[in-house]
């Protein structure tokens, strides 16, 4: 999210599990047999749900910034009138399919107020997945991405029952890195000139976990 280096908002991808992690190299994600139940997960402070289409508006309003825009892969700036619901529409058919798995961000005691948004993005061939995420510009440095991401990681591990879940964002954005390292992600690596934004090719750095790392 994918989104980190975020994939999101389009669709994102990933994969899924039984109610257990998969068994071994040669089981498969749970994906490619049935969709992982959509269900919220809650954290100290969050609720993390699936999009509905209510949410459009919002989705619109806080990703109408420059340097939401700037940090992520897909979203462009201005953002688009009806982007949002265009976007949204996009989540149920990837989640069904077992390609992405998109939460909405919201706080615990409002959960139709939409604060930011997380994902997977699923790499079934091998079973991994991508992260991303963005949080509205007025929610910044409280700590909720990094409190969603590790929600989001369980999430992945342990109800899709991916093997790897990785993340990557542009050098200029440590603030995502920050996201990256602190919900238990490793430092791997660099990749020069990897994506192109706005037509400027940037260097990325990569993060990565495996399902048998600590997660604290
Ligand atoms: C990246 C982003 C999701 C982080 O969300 P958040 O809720 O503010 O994240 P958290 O509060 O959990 O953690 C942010 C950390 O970055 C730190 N940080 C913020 N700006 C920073 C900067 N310029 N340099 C270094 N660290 C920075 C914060 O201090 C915090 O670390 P701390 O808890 O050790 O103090 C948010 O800034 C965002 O939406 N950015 C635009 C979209 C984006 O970059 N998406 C990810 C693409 S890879």
């Amino acid at each position: 999210m994918s989104v980190a280096l975020a994939v999101l908002p389009t669709p994102a991808t990933i994969h899924c599990k039984s109610n257990s992690p998969m068994a071994n190299s040669e089981s498969q994600p749970r994906a490619e047999t049935e969709p992982a139940p959509i269900e919220p997960i809650q954290t100290q402070r969050l609720l993390l749900r699936t999009f509905v289409e209510s949410d459009a508006p919002r989705v619109e309003l806080l990703l109408n910034d420059k340097e939401i825009a700037s940090n992520t892969r897909r979203i462009d700036y201005p953002y688009p009138v009806g982007g949002g619901a265009q976007w949204i529409a996009t989540h149920q058919p990837a989640w069904q399919a077992g390609d992405s798995y998109i939460f909405a961000i919201c706080p615990a005691e409002n959960p139709s107020f939409l604060i930011g948004a997380i994902g997977l993005e699923i790499n079934k061939l091998d079973h991994n997945a991508e992260l991303g995420y963005w949080m509205g510009r007025e929610f910044w440095n409280q700590g909720f991405c990094t409190e969603a991401a590790k929600a989001v990681i369980e999430f992945g591990f342990e109800t899709l029952g991916l093997r790897r879940i990785c993340s990557e964002h542009i050098t200029r954005n440590p603030a995502s890195g920050k996201v990256m390292a602190k919900a238990g992600m490793t430092r791997e690596g660099l990749r020069r000139k990897h994506v192109r934004k706005w037509g400027v090719f940037e260097d990325v750095i990569i993060y990565g976990m495996l399902s048998g790392d600590s997660r604290r």
